[in-house]
């Protein structure tokens, strides 16, 4: 059986693909600050290792038995990014060099890497390819390259996974694994608990975009692992891929409230303010790559990531 180290794994996305690991017979060790991941989303089948990136002797202890890492931990707020820099790089950049290194040791060569859309800043192409210019435009998105980067040097087998907008929730067998987050920044929590006392806000309407709002591409969170277990199967010797991961279309920040309305049967509270320091107007993945070299596409429309978003919340 392969066992696979998942670092993040108390997280959002983490903790969804450990359970999608087991479900589908995989062992699962997680790897898990609980720096903002929540120990009870760890699945109760995982060996789970409360470690910090940041400690090399609990990298390699944790490491024992395994053949492959799945990497998702790591510091993933860009406003925060922007008011401490050091602390991703330190946290993200040399985290990650820890973890390769622990890898080394024990002969491991198999790594999957959470990268990110924020590797490409203001974006130049509409779709982005895994071509287009990686100029990003915030210490987050500028860690992320430098582990990608890093893990190309490092010579090893590796697919970096470059993130579009996650959203959507996992039902696993033992309930819904939901987006917590705390502070909460992403669009789609924040418009399914708008309130009239707490209204929405809309990040800019005067964007060169068809209703003047920020377009972004939405990407199921079970498709999303389900991407990271073909790549795992797609590693090649000495080969590192980067891949984006999103649905190749977007929508609008008014779209997903009216779609949002739709699902909950109700008005959403909104407000236009201002623009979000840092947005660029449209992010869209071109996601040819990862149909060709993954064999991956993506199931799950924004309807069912909004229904699921719910379902996870209200329980
Ligand atoms: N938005 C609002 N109001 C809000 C929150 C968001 O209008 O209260 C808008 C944003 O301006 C943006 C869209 O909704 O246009 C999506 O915003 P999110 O914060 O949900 O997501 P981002 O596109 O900013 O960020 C995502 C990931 C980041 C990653 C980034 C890559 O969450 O980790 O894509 O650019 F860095």
């Amino acid at each position: 059986m392969t066992r696979i180290l998942v670092t993040g794994g108390a997280g959002y996305i983490g903790s969804t693909a450990t359970a999608i690991l087991f479900d589908r017979g995989y062992e699962v060790v997680v790897f898990d600050d609980l720096s903002t991941g929540h120990a009870d989303a760890v699945d109760s089948r995982a060996t789970f290792v409360q470690g910090s990136l940041l400690d090399p002797a609990a990298l390699r202890n944790a490491l024992v038995g395994c053949q492959a890492v799945i990497h998702f931990a790591g510091k993933s707020l860009v406003g925060e990014s922007v008011e401490k820099p050091e602390l991703y790089h330190h946290v993200n950049v040399d985290g990650t060099q820890n973890l390769l290194d622990a890898m080394a040791i024990h002969g491991i060569d198999k790594i999957v890497f959470s990268s990110s859309a924020a590797t490409y800043g203001q974006p130049v192409d509409d779709p982005i390819t895994e071509e287009s210019v990686a100029s990003p435009t915030n210490p987050y998105g500028a860690s992320k390259l430098a582990i990608d980067k890093m893990i190309s040097a490092s010579g090893i087998s590796a697919i970096s996974l470059r993130y579009f907008n996650v959203a959507g929730a996992y039902e696993s067998k033992t309930g819904w694994l939901a987006e917590r987050h705390n502070p909460e920044t992403h669009l789609i929590p924040l418009v399914l608990r708008a309130t009239e006392s707490n209204p929405l806000k809309i990040f800019g309407t005067d964007w060169d975009t068809a209703d003047g709002t920020c377009i972004r591409d939405y990407v199921h969170v079970v498709d999303l692992i389900e991407a990271h277990i073909l790549a795992l199967g797609a590693l090649q010797p000495h080969l590192h891929e980067i891949v984006n991961l999103g649905s190749g279309g977007g929508y609008s920040v008014r779209q997903v409230i009216s779609a949002a309305e739709s699902v909950l049967g109700r008005t959403v509270p909104a407000v236009e303010s201002p623009r979000r320091a840092g947005d660029p107007a449209t992010l869209v993945a071109s996601i040819v790559k990862a149909n060709s070299l993954l064999g991956w596409k993506p199931s799950r429309e924004l309807n069912s990531m909004l229904r699921d978003a719910v379902n996870s919340q209200v329980q």
